[in-house]
């Protein structure tokens, strides 16, 4: 079998993203044999680096994200450093003489990924300035990989995909959504639709509700610039649990064709109850993080930890409830909930089933316990089903058991999985696990109504706790409708 061969142009080389997800993953791919000797990385950044500074720099990254002891020395003679600066021709016809260069000493035939992992802002000028000089006439096939924000909003962006599809087509454009490389993630359309027994009760006549949960244990951190100006429901909800309502409500695929699987997730989409303002406060709930006690230490509230968000409107967490308008899922809430400073890292779904019309087998009703998939993500991957069976001994009343599968294949969280084998599929042209501008739009149309209410609306800010699970509201948005938040795994 042939390793696909490319030379990665990475913008915003020096930065943080770079350091922790994408060397390593590069570096994991070769190690693995799934890319061979015929690939070059280029950084650019705007600092004057050498190659030599570059090089010990991912050597860094490797040593801090593995914790290897290989000096990596092969794998980092393919990496050449680039001071760049995106607003200048130049630096366009210089790095395009580079390509040239490195393309007949690696033999990559002009393949070439530019990989944005910097500011937004330069998104669409640099596609722009990719194709006026030249970069995309290179004999082989050129893509575009764009990490997110992919705009703030659905104006902004339309503006960007316009200007970026001046230069790209729609498939020459791969935009990140990192929950689409994770294991379980991936596994949800498997267990859905390779499993028979799941597929016919997978509707509203046997699911009362779905939970997606993803909860943080970090704070803000250092990104209180970007995180400020984002929020929880730009930086998580638009993206990462939009995208697993997605899976979790589409209809089956006719083929595993990446056109089809697309199209399925934009339907689902296309589905989602548009809320009108005055209904945001019902469906959704908004938190920002004050003081709190983390695994025995105090640790500051959101307004405390940078200057400028002293008395900042920005919400650190989010729950909503999600109403899929279609003949499969009408009247079946799923319940989405993410946040910053909370009790645990976690991420994962349960799916909880009607219950049956008549139970003999409990004698208290508060003992009774309904089916439950839950679909753990992260740290833990796998998945349980509760059922109910017979308790040992006299009688024949029941109790809630668990079938429990663990993928302990690969490591848990904060590993370059997801990233490794995006990165690879964007070397193969496999557009699949990215999201498609459809599948964007219609997210920020369903985000952008309850930003514009938050927005024109001051918040009682802060209202959890860190190290909680969130506000009471929280709590308070499933009761209302008879449900709890599980706390299963
Ligand atoms: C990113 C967000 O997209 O996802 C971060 O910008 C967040 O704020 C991260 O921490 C969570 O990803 P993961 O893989 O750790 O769940």
């Amino acid at each position: 079998l042939h390793t696909p061969k490319a030379v990665i142009v990475i913008f915003g080389a020096t930065g943080d993203l770079a350091k922790r997800k994408l060397f390593p993953s590069i570096y994991k791919l070769y190690k693995s044999g799934k890319i061979g000797e015929d690939f070059a990385v280029v950084g650019l950044a705007r600092r004057p680096w050498t190659n030599d500074v570059f090089r010990t720099n991912v050597k860094e990254s490797l040593q801090n994200a593995l914790s290897i002891e290989d000096d990596a020395e092969e794998f980092t003679s393919h990496f050449y450093y680039h001071s760049f600066d995106v607003t200048q021709a130049e630096s366009y016809t210089e790095l395009n003489g580079l390509l040239t260069d490195l393309e007949s000493t690696y033999e990559t035939g002009g393949n070439r990924i530019f990989y944005l992992a910097m500011a937004p802002e330069y998104f669409g000028s640099i596609a722009h300035r990719l194709e006026q000089n030249g970069l995309k006439n290179s004999g082989g096939w050129t893509r575009l990989v764009i990490e997110k924000p992919f705009g703030h909003d659905l104006k902004s962006a339309k503006e960007l995909n316009k200007e970026i599809r001046v230069a790209f087509d729609e498939d020459q454009i791969y935009r990140i959504d990192h929950y689409l490389g994770k294991e379980m993630v991936q596994n949800i359309e498997v267990i859905r639709f390779a499993n028979g027994i799941f597929e016919h009760l997978w509707n509203n006549r046997s699911i009362s509700n779905v939970q997606i949960t993803s909860s943080e244990e970090l704070g803000v951190e250092d990104r209180a610039r970007y995180y400020d100006h984002s929020g929880a429901a730009r930086d998580m909800v638009q993206n990462h649990m939009l995208q697993m309502v997605a899976l979790l409500a589409m209809e089956p695929p006719i083929k595993l064709t990446t056109d089809e699987i697309r199209s399925e997730k934009v339907k689902a989409l296309r589905a989602l109850r548009q809320l009108d303002p005055e209904e945001v406060d019902e469906y959704f709930v908004r938190g920002q993080y004050g003081k709190g006690i983390m695994k025995g230490n105090e640790v500051a509230g959101y307004r405390e930890e940078a200057e400028e968000l002293h008395d900042s409107n920005t919400e650190t967490f989010v729950a909503g409830k999600v109403m899929i308008d279609n003949y499969r899922w009408a009247g079946v809430p799923f319940y989405i909930r993410t946040g910053k400073r909370m009790a645990e890292k976690c991420t994962k779904i349960v799916v909880e089933f009607k219950d049956i019309p008549m139970n003999l087998y409990y004698k208290e009703e508060a003992e009774k316990h309904p089916n439950l998939l839950v679909i753990n993500i992260q740290p833990n991957e796998g998945i349980t089903l509760y059922l109910n069976a017979k308790k040992s001994g006299m009688g024949s009343m029941a109790e809630p058991i668990q079938l429990s599968y663990t993928n302990n294949g690969v490591s848990g969280m904060n590993t370059p999985e997801a990233y490794e084998k995006l990165l690879f599929d964007c070397m193969i042209g496999d557009t699949t696990n990215f999201t498609h501008w459809d599948e964007v739009a219609h997210s920020w149309a369903f985000i952008d109504t309850i930003l514009n209410r938050w927005e024109a609306v001051k918040a009682d800010f802060p209202n959890y706790d860190s190290g909680s699970m969130g506000p009471e509201a929280a709590n308070e948005l499933l009761e209302k409708d008879g449900f709890h938040w599980w706390d299963v795994e």
